[in-house]
């Protein structure tokens, strides 16, 4: 690993959260008095670790100018896409006017507050030693069946190696310029970063992380979020 590589954090948040279904897309939803990605930017703006911080928001976005990281020195701003990988290809344009190809750029999604500090320090030590990326991750714990079209059993898909892929996903920024560019080329719509890397035929690392690093998806994931947060001594 280059020994000048820096850390970037590069935040989509340009969704519209239709499976939430609120009037506001979920990551400026109040959160214990703040706005969910306030919580996210809360972990990245200030940290030794992290160089900056660039956030991807939609063009229509009417929510980003109140939050408090808004004027914040190590946060800038870039034009979100039509889908998730969308959003973060533009990102990682702005953010490689000032990084190197060879520079980290951990994704974190704007809707996941719960992201604890130790386990971003975790992924943080393991960069050290990767060299084509790692990402958070939790192996899966219960049974997972395989279904036909119209929901019966096809079969039960052993669950040893199975886990869900959560963010931070870190790449070096000049691989996931690549992997995110061939993947739009081959007219692919990768749900993670992690996704657009494996089909440049590589093996990123996986580590495991707190299972209470939850996306927001649904409105039940609010009250479970604010129980994390509590439940972490982060807010009262
Ligand atoms: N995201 C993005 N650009 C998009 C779509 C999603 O930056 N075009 C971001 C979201 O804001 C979110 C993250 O990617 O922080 C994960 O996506 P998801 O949970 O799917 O959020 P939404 O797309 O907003 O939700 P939904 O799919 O329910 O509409
Ligand atoms: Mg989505």
């Amino acid at each position: 690993m280059s020994p000048t590589a820096r850390h970037w954090v590069l935040i989509p948040a340009a969704g519209a959260g239709k499976r939430f279904g609120a009037a506001v897309p979920k990551q400026y939803l109040p959160l214990a008095g703040a706005m969910v990605i306030d919580h996210v930017l809360g972990l990245f703006a200030e940290h030794p670790a992290i160089s900056g911080c660039v956030v991807a928001l939609s063009p229509e976005d009417g929510y980003w100018a109140d939050s408090l990281y808004a004027d914040h020195p190590r946060v800038r701003r870039a034009v979100g896409g039509r889908e998730r990988c969308h959003s973060v290809a533009n990102a990682l344009e702005t953010l490689a006017r000032e990084a190197d190809d060879d520079d980290w750029v951990l994704v974190h999604d704007a809707a996941r507050p719960c992201l604890r500090p130790e386990d971003l320090d975790l992924l943080l030590d393991v960069l050290a030693s990767e060299e084509v990326g790692a990402l958070l991750a939790v192996p899966v714990h219960d049974t997972v069946k395989q279904a036909t079209a119209d929901d019966l059993i096809e079969h039960t898909v052993p669950r040893e190696r199975l886990w869900r892929a959560y963010t931070p996903q870190a790449f070096k920024l000049g691989l996931l310029r690549r992997a995110l560019a061939e993947a739009e080329a081959s007219r692919m719509i990768v749900t993670d970063d992690a996704s657009a890397v494996e089909l440049l035929g590589l093996n990123p690392r996986l580590v495991e992380g707190r299972a209470d690093n939850i996306k927001i998806t649904r409105p039940d994931d609010l009250a479970l979020a604010h129980f994390f947060l509590q439940q972490q001594g982060r807010i009262c």
